[in-house]
């Protein structure tokens, strides 16, 4: 297994719009095995591939308090989502230190590939509906800073790019 290099908003290549995986191989096994070794390390609760430079649809989540239950998602599919909604605060391993409220709906039903190549069906609520929301998005190329104000947004670019110019000095 390998640590992954994680882009960091305003990335462009973070707006890239992911491919559906055409088979669960071995290759595909050594990427969700790389990206939960990289969520973790990062102390992260979710991750896409988007977010590692690959455009690939491909999630892997752990919303447990112990860490120790990793879920993969292989082309996931949102087949039905609530009618109810709510505010959510959230940050992004894109984005750090940064958090704000996302409106999301409050359950979600998706349709996915797990890592053995089979289907899985998974009715989500609470912290695992919203996680999926927001890493589903990241498949679409967006980043959870785009549903705010733009002069919000405006102010998180500026704020990113000179932590980034920093970094590099
Ligand atoms: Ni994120």
């Amino acid at each position: 297994m390998a640590l992954l290099s994680i882009l960091c908003f305003p990335d462009p290549r973070l707006h890239k719009l992911a491919k559906p995986v055409a088979d669960v191989d071995a290759r595909v096994r050594r990427l969700v095995a790389d990206m939960l070794e990289t969520m973790y390390a990062a102390k992260g609760i979710g991750l896409a591939a988007t977010q590692v430079d690959v455009h690939e649809r491909v999630i892997v989540i752990d919303v447990s308090d112990e860490r120790d239950q990793p879920q993969v998602f292989i082309n996931p599919q949102l087949v039905w989502t609530s009618e109810q909604t709510h505010l959510n605060e959230e940050g992004c391993l894109s984005v750090p230190g940064i958090y704000d409220g996302v409106q999301r709906f409050d359950a979600v039903t998706v349709k996915a590939l797990d890592v053995d190549g089979g289907e899985r069906v998974v009715e989500a609520t609470d912290l695992l509906s919203v996680c999926l929301q927001h890493e589903m998005d990241h498949l679409l190329g967006k980043v959870f800073v785009e549903y705010l104000s733009p002069l919000k947004r405006s102010r998180i670019k500026k704020k990113m790019l000179k932590a980034q110019r920093e970094d590099a000095s």
